[in-house]
């Protein structure tokens, strides 16, 4: 949700992006009762994997998956988007402010057991790709 927080009306840049992990990857993990050492995924938008911002994660020590590039339906946050779009769309919010409002109650309304199925889904999916050699197997 600080992603949506942080978009709506000015465009991420690099530092945005650091400022945003910086503040909320550490309490995210916590809340969501991960064990420490735990393993930070995210994709190969640019913002993300600037050397900068590689750098950053590195300094503070957050182990990052390696993730090859062109698997974006390997990612479980798609799931997650979904769910947040079916959510906010039954509200049908009429105004920008409406929705950033809706999408933040919708999206603190997610329990984490969903999270964590996904987590595990996540874990079989990336164990069957790693027995196929590489080949993306549809779920
Ligand atoms: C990134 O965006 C922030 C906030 O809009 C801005 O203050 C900063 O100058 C930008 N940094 C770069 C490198 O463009
Ligand atoms: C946006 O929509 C909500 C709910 O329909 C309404 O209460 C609010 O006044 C609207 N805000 C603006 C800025 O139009």
């Amino acid at each position: 949700i600080w992603m949506i927080q942080k978009r709506i009306g000015r465009i991420m840049n690099g530092t945005m992006y650091r400022e945003i992990l910086s503040e909320n990857l550490l309490s995210s993990a916590r809340a969501l009762k991960m064990k420490c050492g735990f393993v930070f995924q995210h994709d190969n938008y640019p913002k993300h994997t600037a050397r900068a911002t590689k750098e950053w994660l590195r300094k503070k020590h957050f182990k990052v998956l390696e993730w090859p590039s062109q698997s974006p339906d390997l990612n479980p946050i798609i799931n997650l988007w979904r769910e947040l779009k079916v959510r906010v769309t039954q509200r049908q919010p009429q105004n920008i402010t409406a929705l950033e409002e809706i999408c933040m109650e919708e999206w603190a309304k997610i329990p984490a057991t969903v999270c964590e199925n996904l987590v595990k889904t996540y874990r079989k999916c990336l164990t069957s790709v790693n027995a196929n050699k590489g080949y993306m197997k549809k779920y």
